[in-house]
């Protein structure tokens, strides 16, 4: 019997207002709405799927590692599956081999890459026409942030109000060509797996941090100045709202106790880079944010990308810098 490969390619996002802290842990419902870029596929999770009646069982292998069913950081992934099966009505058994080309667990959001990726790639291999707004629900129950990483271009996720989750899913506001000129520029200062994970992360803030009661209502007014800057096309208010919205998720990470640290030195180093920069050209031409890892993201535009590049040369102890350009979204490369 003929085995069924479907390949598909997406992309991790960068977030400009962070979603940190969630209202349900089981369903992955967020205390506010977030915002995001999706990255372009220089920067990609490729996914294939094997539907087959002659594997032994499921079996999913991320970066050529077997994923135990049972393990903490798969388990939602072996769930998210069956779920999909169930939804299909099949029977047959899936084999899931997906590959990042950046490093995981790093920062640079390779669980939204890879859980969206495997969603889309699924719904397809299982021929389950699932309008995005679906496919965006399902994949937010394995990872949160993979849910804005169902759609290219500029993104929000709607936090939602109802219990069930069923309003809690990503759209998008702008598509990858309306502000074609932003880039992320990425210095990778640490390849190494973070020692907490954002799950454990975020419920401890939520838990322990007397700041972070404060922070749902100042990420909903970031929200609000970064669409309004977005579609101003107005680059110095949204670099500025993005470096605050990162400094108030990290400053409830420290208030966490045991506080949470995921910017090293060398991050610190790069905010005053930056800070440096923007001030001595008395506008505000890049702005840097940071996920949980050390790793920083430089938001600018192409026309700024020499002289944000010149000022990263300058930063001692960078290990490599990617650059990319606003995605598409996740598609299928084969079937
Ligand atoms: O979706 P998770 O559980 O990987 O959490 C992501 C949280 C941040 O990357 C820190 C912020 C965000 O909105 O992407």
């Amino acid at each position: 019997m003929e085995d069924h490969i479907t390949t598909c390619i997406g992309s991790p996002n960068i977030a400009f207002i962070k979603y940190w802290g969630k209202r349900n842990e089981e369903l992955i419902l967020p205390t506010n709405s977030s915002l995001s870029m999706t990255l372009d596929e220089s920067i990609n999770t490729k996914t294939s799927v094997t539907l087959s009646k002659n594997l032994k069982g499921d079996s999913i292998f991320i970066n050529m590692e077997e994923q135990k069913p049972e393990s903490k950081s798969a388990y939602k992934l072996f769930s998210i599956m069956r779920y999909m099966k169930k939804l299909a009505s099949t029977d047959k058994k899936i084999s899931v081999i997906s590959e990042n080309n950046f490093p995981t667990s790093s920062g640079i959001a390779s669980s939204a890459s890879g859980s969206a990726t495997l969603v889309y790639a699924l719904s397809h291999a299982l021929n389950l026409n699932l309008s995005q707004r679906e496919l965006s629900i399902i994949a937010r129950q394995i990872s949160g942030s993979a849910c804005r990483s169902i759609f290219g271009g500029l993104v929000m996720w709607e936090r939602g109000i109802l219990e069930d989750g069923s309003d809690s899913f990503a759209k998008q506001l702008f598509d990858n060509n309306y502000w074609s000129d932003l880039i992320d520029i990425i210095a990778i200062v640490s390849v190494d797996k973070k020692k907490i994970s954002s799950r454990a992360g975020m419920k401890k803030t939520v838990e322990t941090s007397p700041l972070y009661k404060t922070r749902p209502e100042i990420a909903e007014i970031n929200l609000k100045t970064a669409i309004q800057a977005i579609t101003n096309k107005n680059f110095d208010e949204l670099a500025g709202v993005i470096m605050r919205d990162s400094n108030n998720m990290h400053a409830t990470m420290r208030d966490t106790y045991p506080p949470i640290v995921y910017m090293n030195d060398i991050s610190n180093q790069i905010v005053n880079a930056v800070n440096v920069l923007n001030d001595s050209l008395s506008e505000k031409i890049c702005a840097y944010t940071f996920d949980a890892g050390p790793n920083a993201h430089i938001i600018t535009t192409k026309s700024n990308e020499n002289m944000v590049m010149n000022m990263l040369h300058e930063v001692k102890g960078i290990k490599t810098i990617l650059h990319s350009g606003v995605g598409f979204g996740p598609r299928l490369i084969q079937k």
